[in-house]
């Protein structure tokens, strides 16, 4: 573990001279995701950022989702004229800046005030599309006024049937273009920074309420100016006892039915008319089966290594995956450890159609708002259509598999994955208890 601020390029530099990410305020200066991650480090008080980084027990598949990028290395082509050069493409069938997606994360509340809203303003702004949560804060109709959204909804199945098709009602009235049903995560992933930070189900330990108070412009601008977020999209569903933040996540939990299997899937492919995707598939298998039940999409994921621990990351099994999948009928995306354009043209080459991007995203929106987020976008844009330019390529189909080689090096990143967090004041947390 190490020092959130310092650079990975150290390790290639022998620690001379000493790099440093920007963690100032001034957007502008941030020229990486990681400066982003960066400055969200210096705001966040310390159990927002376990949530924000963490993934399940010894988080081998969070390390997975980002090593996975570094096991490819570019062969590039010389002499290719590439001024006219761009990575506009169609995702499901509407034309997008960059095939980039804004992934869906729950409780964005616990970052901002009206964090989803400001997402999907930064998606809105860059001409990609937003995913909202079922865990969101914001009620989806208001986020569906963010003028020139392409808005899609997450469903996590939770409750009876009445509540996923009284979801997809409103999803469809809000004007949703596409649903995105999340298939592993039906039992919470063993997230055990979660539990160390909080001293009850419904109350945080006394370090991290103490850690929480020393971040008086994290604590201003989300608890104090305007409380406890709340889940304004399924609160109804839940009793009224139990409608508090903590309270609401952990009810839907206990309510999600572990019986979730494809006959479930095929009800809802009945009642949706619109694009359907299946998110968290990992297994060859499954993908097959995700098309006999007349799918549109299918993101294979980890859930941010958050669930089950020690998974292939996306990008193991894409290049399977996309020999099964017919590109003319069934979308193909990954997600899970984005944090450069270098890896979107690496997904891109092993056969995804786009990435839906989380925690990138997330830093620039903890950093600064919607402004932030968007600057997380613009960075991974430019990113991406320099390292096209460099890699000899116009247009994203023409990347594929002959751009890359397969290397045991995993490159200078892996060692850094999970460099941010020192977890050695949570875990000996004196308020824990469960
Ligand atoms: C803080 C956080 C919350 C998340 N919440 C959800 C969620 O509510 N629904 C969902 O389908 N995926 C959720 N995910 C998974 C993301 O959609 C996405 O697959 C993952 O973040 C990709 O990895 P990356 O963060 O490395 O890009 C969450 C991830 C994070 C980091």
């Amino acid at each position: 573990m190490g020092d959130p601020l310092r650079h990975t390029g150290v390790a290639q530099l022998g620690g001379s001279p000493r790099r440093r990410y920007y963690w100032g305020r001034d957007l502008a200066r941030a020229v990486a995701v990681e400066d982003l991650r960066a400055m969200t480090h210096r705001r966040m008080p310390r159990f927002v950022l376990e949530y924000l980084e963490g993934g399940a027990e010894e988080e081998a598949s969070l390390a997975r989702d980002r090593g996975a990028y570094g096991h490819w290395r570019f062969m590039p082509r010389q002499l290719v004229d590439v001024s006219q050069r761009t990575l506009a493409t169609a995702l499901l069938g509407r034309e997008a800046s960059m095939p980039l997606v804004v992934a869906p994360t729950g409780l964005n509340g616990l970052f901002r005030h009206h964090a989803d809203t400001l997402l999907a303003q930064a998606a809105a702004a860059c001409g990609v599309p937003f995913v909202q949560s079922t865990m969101s804060n914001d009620p989806m109709e208001e986020v569906a006024r963010v003028p020139g959204l392409r808005h899609w909804w997450q469903l996590y199945v939770f409750g009876g049937d009445e509540v996923w098709q009284e979801l997809l009602r409103r999803a469809d009235a809000a004007g949703c273009e596409a649903l995105v049903l999340t298939t592993n995560a039906q039992i919470f992933g063993n997230r055990e920074w979660s539990s160390r930070t909080q001293a009850t189900k419904t109350r945080l330990s006394l370090p991290s309420a103490i850690d929480a108070a020393l971040h008086p412009r994290w604590l201003a601008s989300t608890l104090l100016a305007h409380g406890m977020p709340a889940f304004r999209n399924v609160v109804d569903f839940v009793p009224k006892d139990r409608r508090g933040f903590f309270e609401t996540a952990f009810w839907i939990r206990e309510h999600q039915p572990t019986s979730l299997s494809w006959p479930t899937v095929e009800r809802i492919r009945q009642r949706w008319r619109k694009p359907f995707l299946l998110k968290g598939l990992l297994h060859p298998d499954d993908v097959r089966r995700a098309l006999d039940a007349g799918v549109d999409g299918i993101v294979l994921s980890t859930h941010g290594g958050r669930q089950l621990d020690w998974t292939v990351a996306a990008l193991d099994v894409l290049p399977e995956a996309r020999a099964i999948v017919d590109r003319q009928r069934v979308a193909l995306y990954v997600s899970g450890g984005l944090r450069r354009g270098t890896d979107l043209l690496k997904a891109l080459a092993l056969g995804a159609d786009a990435v839906l991007a989380g925690r990138a995203v997330l830093y620039g929106l903890c950093a600064g708002g919607a402004a932030g987020a968007q600057r997380a976008l613009q960075i991974l844009h430019k990113e991406a259509l320099d390292a096209m330019g460099l890699l000899g390529v116009n247009s994203v189909r023409e990347l594929g598999p002959g751009y890359l080689r397969a290397m045991d090096d995993p490159g200078p990143r892996e060692t850094a994955v999970l460099g941010g967090i020192r977890p050695a004041s949570t875990s000996s947390s004196p308020g824990f208890r469960r």
